[in-house]
């Protein structure tokens, strides 16, 4: 077992102490701690099935972990919903988005703004301007943040017409329109094709330079030595190895645990 470098520090952006999650008896996660330090870029590698998105969805509030805790910015959230954490400014992306295919894809990323206030209808009928104020502000940083993902030309278009790679980008705007610190990225490249790759480890970066902290799930490797100078590996629901990507893909345990765990 590697040392616990990544020992949780609560204080810091994210911090995650021996979780555990079971489904019938099956325990996926099992013990897991992690701790993201101020405006790292963490990678999250491992098998299929070892547990990744499982520890994402405790996280995130997604599903409630059976055991341990969960800090955010020094907050113990682990009894908070996934609406409380987001709030917090944790905000996750999944690993098969699901956009409302009906709606526009402005229409997506707008119904993930946080300060709706228009939703509220006594506000919307005592303070009309104020709303529709918030209301613009909502609509320029959704189309702001469409832009800066490269889907400006299909703003108006239903989402239903985006290929894989660019429902990933739509993915990362609607995460970004929450306006977090932290956040989650489950497989930001799967199914992506080549020429979107290299967009997507663009705008990744970017965000990561404005402090936003970011614990990424990929199998892609290069973009994990590309992005994260620190990788954990989960197997079996347990912390394998620590280090940087080159160090951790060459131990002997690691490559055991892709090579019995599942297809690459
Ligand atoms: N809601 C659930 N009910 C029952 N079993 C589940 C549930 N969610 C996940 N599992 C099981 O937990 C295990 C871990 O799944 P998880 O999706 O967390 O793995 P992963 O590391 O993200 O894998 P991948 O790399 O394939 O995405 C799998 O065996 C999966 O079948
Ligand atoms: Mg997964």
């Amino acid at each position: 077992m590697t040392e616990m470098k990544n020992s949780p520090d609560s204080n810091g952006p994210l911090a995650a102490r021996d979780l555990k999650k079971s489904f019938g008896g099956n325990r996926v996660v099992d013990g897991m701690s992690l701790a993201l330090g101020p405006g790292e870029m963490l990678g999250l590698i491992g098998p299929n099935g070892a547990g990744k998105t499982t520890m994402f969805n405790l996280l995130a509030g997604t599903l409630a972990s059976d055991a341990g805790s969960i800090h955010l910015s020094g907050t113990d959230v682990t009894r908070t919903s996934q609406q409380g954490r987001c709030r917090l400014g944790l905000s996750r992306s999944f690993q098969i988005p699901k956009p409302f295919s009906r709606m526009t894809i402005l229409e997506n990323v707008m119904t993930a703004a946080q300060n709706q206030a228009g939703e509220n209808v006594l506000r919307a009928m005592m303070q009309p301007r104020l709303v529709a104020k918030q209301e613009q502000a909502n609509v320029a940083r959704a189309r702001d943040l469409i832009d800066f993902v490269s889907l400006s030309h299909l703003e108006d278009q239903p989402a239903s017409v985006l290929s894989g790679g660019q429902r990933k980008l739509l993915e990362l705007a609607r995460v970004l329109m929450t306006q977090p610190r932290v956040i989650l990225l489950d497989e930001p490249a799967a199914g992506v094709n080549p020429a979107l790759l290299d967009l997507i480890i663009d705008r990744i970066a970017q965000i990561h330079a404005q402090g936003i902290a970011v614990l990424l799930i990929e199998h892609n490797m290069e973009m994990i030595a590309r992005l994260c100078p620190r990788v954990i590996v989960m197997a079996a629901g347990k912390l394998l190895a620590e280090g940087t990507p080159q160090d951790v893909t060459r131990r002997a345990d690691v490559i055991d645990v892709y090579l019995d765990g599942a297809p690459a």
